[in-house]
């Protein structure tokens, strides 16, 4: 993707400004919207002053204020903001509905007018519990019950999808999925098992074993993802189709634990975290979460190139040059979106 003209929302957070600074490095003129103002989006502030980066402040909520962000010449729009963390929408699941589906179908009618193409991030927790791992893109989707309140997520991603295949059927608006595997990397919050690890390990505090530690995830290192989002929107043979983006190893997250002590020379030991007593009896937890990762490999000739040993000591080395995102609280102060 070069010197084209494109819309990044979520552009202040984790994924969006590797993104971003990716596009901008591309020679791309690059349009951003986020919630978070810009003097705050510390995750950008390598680029704030690119002559090419053209930032605007608004709420996906608004489609006033998606009219007036629209730029009718762009290639593609990169849809990325959403409320991502569990303790966001179990604290308050209506903002997260609000915002990932009242919020994505304002992107899509402004999408639709000027026929511009949308990557849009949704998510493997889409496949929610379903047992039956390596899950591919037809795989089923199994979900507790709605009164669960970490479903609300996968839940209002999948409306999402549904959405946009609506609007192919409808208008024929060139689309892409991208379905992400358990993403990490620099600046990325410290309330996910890596990045929290990595933290609380260089800060000489004790990383919180989630459980009995034997859940397992696949760990996707966020250069890949950039790779990936680059690579659909730039690809005609990926409009309308779904992809997952992951790594296919699978590791435990007590693995991960130990990994990070041993990365950054750490004695501290890990302290045991029981969801139950955080999140009360109804919490549900996901066991395995495994890609299949053909089609994106056949399709796009993507593949995770990074491995979670690697990925860790990059993100530790970054944090070591970056001692802000070791401040308390972590990273930018992002802005409570549900309190707008
Ligand atoms: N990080 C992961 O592991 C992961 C996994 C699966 C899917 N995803 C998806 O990838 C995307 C990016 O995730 P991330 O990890 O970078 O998250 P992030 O929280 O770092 O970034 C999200 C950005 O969206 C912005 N935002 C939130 N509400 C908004 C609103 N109402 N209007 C405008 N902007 C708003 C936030 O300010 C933030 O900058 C999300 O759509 C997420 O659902 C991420």
């Amino acid at each position: 993707m070069k010197n084209s003209i494109v819309m990044v929302t979520g552009g202040a957070g984790f994924v969006g400004s590797h993104l971003v600074e990716a596009l901008l490095a591309n020679g791309n003129e690059v349009h951003v919207l986020d919630v978070v103002p810009l003097e705050q989006a510390k995750n950008l502030q390598e680029v704030r002053d690119h002559e090419k980066l053209h930032y605007f402040v608004g709420d996906l909520r608004k489609q006033e204020d998606i009219e007036q962000f629209w730029q009718k010449d762009a290639s593609v729009i990169f849809h990325l903001a959403s409320v991502v963390g569990i303790k966001h929408y179990i604290r308050d699941p209506l903002s997260l509905v609000d915002i990932v589906v009242i919020g994505t179908r304002h992107i899509l009618t402004e999408a639709a007018k000027y026929n511009t193409k949308v990557v849009f991030s949704s998510t493997s927790e889409v496949y929610g519990k379903n047992p039956e791992v390596p899950w591919s893109e037809e795989s089923d989707r199994v979900l507790g019950p709605t009164y669960v309140d970490r479903w609300s997520y996968a839940t209002s991603k999948a409306v999402c999808e549904h959405m946009l295949y609506g609007m192919k059927k409808q208008s024929g608006l060139p689309f892409v999925i991208v379905r992400f595997f358990n993403v990490y990397g620099p600046r990325q919050n410290p309330d996910f098992v890596v990045s929290q690890s990595i933290y609380k390990a260089m800060r000489g505090e004790q990383p919180l074993l989630y459980d009995d530690g034997n859940m397992t995830r696949c760990f996707t290192y966020v250069e890949d993802i950039v790779r990936g989002l680059m690579m659909v929107a730039e690809n005609p043979a990926a409009n309308g189709e779904a992809f997952n983006l992951g790594n296919s190893v699978e590791v435990n997250m007590r693995y991960v634990i130990e990994t990070v002590l041993e990365i950054t020379e750490s004695n501290a030991g890990y302290q045991e975290y029981l969801t139950e007593k955080e999140y009360g009896k109804q919490y549900e937890d996901i066991i395995r979460r495994i890609p299949q990762i053909d089609k994106a490999a056949e399709l796009l000739g993507w593949k995770a190139e990074i491995q979670l040993e690697e990925g860790i000591l990059k993100t530790v080395e970054w944090a070591k040059q970056n001692q802000w995102w070791l401040g308390e609280g972590g990273t930018l102060g992002t802005v409570k979106v549900s309190q707008q």
